[in-house]
């Protein structure tokens, strides 16, 4: 961080030039949103912790995976992590230093040709999985792009790594030397999907008016009017009638299954399990009952505070007090998910996730 000859700041960012167009798993590129969803509103929303003097549902709400997806890169835990990566072995060699004295966070690459160096924005992911940096960098056109970093801390081997989908040789200077430069609309989505409210402007994110993390009115819409009247319904809510709905719902941010080709929606394949809902609708469970996301899943508690381990919800329907249901053929009565939706690693990266394409395996568990 000393060495000042040869520096390159990106600070102010309007000269990033070269700009990197590489599939990334962390950034979703052909997905489909609306410009009516409640994250682009500008007005109408209420304080996000109005929610909780009168709702239950914001006790635990906190804890949860969605509201902690995204912080500020200043924030405690991040910079705390941060500071591992200088001393980790990836850091080591290349040379990488942080700096959290000042205001901002800054993060420095040295390399033959110099010292690259820019302010962190965001921290994404709640480290269920993984967290990745990004810092939102105003371009010369008056839109924003953003910098992934090439770092990841990812919890299984709680260490870091190379951000999945980065290329292995990077240019010795500038914004390419340390992650992948996306344009707007893909900053725009990614943000999209890690945030509340976006404040935005065609293809800008706002970050003065942006709330972090999946919180109540992402879901439920603005409710600054709701707020105003103590509890009066005026605004579109979730429509929990239509279960298919409320499905795509939320295949919104954990895709849904026309995102897909029919070739790609194979029971074998992969990389579907981290889209929950696509292999969840695939499955005769789903087809032939009416299976939704909140018949497992409460979304205003963490994942280890509800019993989403799925025995006592597999019985509703697989229950042997009721001879019309179909039983375990194998005939086992407990631990249902082991064999019938376990953890599959993804094919580019550590991470795994829980097969929601409810099926008999061929493969022994
Ligand atoms: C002053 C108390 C109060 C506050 C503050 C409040 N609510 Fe409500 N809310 C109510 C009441 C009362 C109902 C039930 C209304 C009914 O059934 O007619 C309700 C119902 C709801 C419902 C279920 C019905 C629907 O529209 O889908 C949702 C969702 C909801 N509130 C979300 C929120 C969110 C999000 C916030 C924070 C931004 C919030 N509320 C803040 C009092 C409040
Ligand atoms: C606005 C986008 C968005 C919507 C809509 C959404 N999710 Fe999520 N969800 C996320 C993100 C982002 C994460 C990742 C959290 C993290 O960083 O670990 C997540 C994580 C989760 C988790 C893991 C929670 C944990 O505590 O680790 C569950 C379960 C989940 N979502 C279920 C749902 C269900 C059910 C719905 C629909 C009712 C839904 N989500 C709607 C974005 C969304
Ligand atoms: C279409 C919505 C969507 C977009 C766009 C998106 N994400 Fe996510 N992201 C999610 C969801 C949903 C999860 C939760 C996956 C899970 O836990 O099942 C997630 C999880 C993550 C995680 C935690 C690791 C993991 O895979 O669970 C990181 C880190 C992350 N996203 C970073 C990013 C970054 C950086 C961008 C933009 C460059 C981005 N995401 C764009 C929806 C999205
Ligand atoms: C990831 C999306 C998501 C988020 C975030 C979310 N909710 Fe909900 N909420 C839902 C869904 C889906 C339902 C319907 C649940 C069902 O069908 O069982 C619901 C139902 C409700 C209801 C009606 C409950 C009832 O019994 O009628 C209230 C009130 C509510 N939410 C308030 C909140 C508050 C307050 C927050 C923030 C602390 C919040 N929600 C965050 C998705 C969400
Ligand atoms: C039949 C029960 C069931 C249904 C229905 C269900 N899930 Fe899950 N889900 C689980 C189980 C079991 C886990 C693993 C929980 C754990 O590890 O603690 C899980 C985990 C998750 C996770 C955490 C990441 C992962 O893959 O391990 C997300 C996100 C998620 N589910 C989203 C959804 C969404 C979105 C839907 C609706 C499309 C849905 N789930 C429907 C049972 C279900
Ligand atoms: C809401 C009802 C419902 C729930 C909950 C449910 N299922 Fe099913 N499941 C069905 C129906 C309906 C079928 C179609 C066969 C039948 O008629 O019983 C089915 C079929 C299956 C099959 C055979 C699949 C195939 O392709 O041949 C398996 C295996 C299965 N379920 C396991 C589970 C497990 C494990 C759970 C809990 C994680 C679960 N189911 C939860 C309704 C449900
Ligand atoms: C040790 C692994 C294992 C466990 C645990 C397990 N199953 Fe199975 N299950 C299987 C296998 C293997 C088959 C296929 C057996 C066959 O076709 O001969 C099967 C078949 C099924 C079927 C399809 C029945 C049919 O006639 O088409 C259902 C439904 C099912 N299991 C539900 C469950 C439920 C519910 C639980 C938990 C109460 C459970 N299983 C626990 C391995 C398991």
């Amino acid at each position: 961080m000393n060495n000042q000859r040869g520096l390159s700041i990106l600070i102010p960012l309007g000269m990033l030039g070269l700009a990197f167009v590489v599939g990334n798993v962390f950034s979703e590129s052909d997905v489909r949103y609306s410009r009516t969803d409640a994250v682009f509103r500008h007005d109408g929303w209420a304080d996000s912790a109005s929610c909780g003097e009168c709702h239950e549902q914001a006790e635990e709400f906190d804890q949860t995976g969605h509201a902690q997806t995204l912080l500020p890169a200043t924030a405690p835990h991040s910079v705390q992590l941060l500071q591992m990566l200088e001393d980790s072995d990836i850091g080591q060699k290349q040379r990488v230093t942080i700096d959290a004295a000042g205001e901002q966070l800054l993060l420095a690459r040295t390399t033959e040709s110099g010292t690259t160096r820019a302010a962190v924005g965001w921290c994404v992911g709640s480290g269920t999985h993984a967290r990745t940096w990004v810092s939102i960098l105003p371009d010369s056109m008056g839109a924003t792009d953003l910098l992934e970093y090439r770092w990841t801390w990812f919890r299984d081997g709680q260490d870091f790594a190379v951000t999945p989908g980065h290329p292995d040789v990077v240019p010795p200077t500038g914004a390419g030397c340390l992650g992948l430069q996306f344009d707007g609309p893909r900053a725009v989505r990614c943000f999209s999907c890690h945030a509340t409210r976006l404040g935005t402007r065609e293809d800008r994110v706002d970050e003065a008016h942006l709330v972090a993390g999946v919180r109540c009115q992402r879901c439920h819409g603005p409710r600054g009017e709701h707020v105003a009247s103590g509890g009066e319904i005026t605004n579109d809510s979730w429509r929990f009638e239509d279960r298919e709905e409320s499905v795509r719902r939320c295949g919104q941010c954990h895709r849904n299954a026309e995102e897909f080709t029919a070739e790609e929606l194979r029971p074998n394949n992969t990389v579907l399990p981290r889209f929950q809902p696509v292999g969840l609708t695939q499955s005769s469970c789903y087809l032939l009952s009416e299976l939704s996301c909140t018949s497992c899943h409460d979304p205003h508690k963490p994942l280890s505070a509800q019993d989403s381990l799925g025995d006592w919800q597999c019985v509703q329907c697989h229950s042997p007090e009721h001879n019309s249901q179909t039983l375990c053929a194998a005939g086992h009565s407990a631990d249902c998910v082991r064999c019938h939706m376990p953890k599959v690693r993804q094919p580019d990266s550590p991470l795994k996730f829980t097969d929601h394409w409810i099926r008999i395996r061929k493969e022994a568990p």
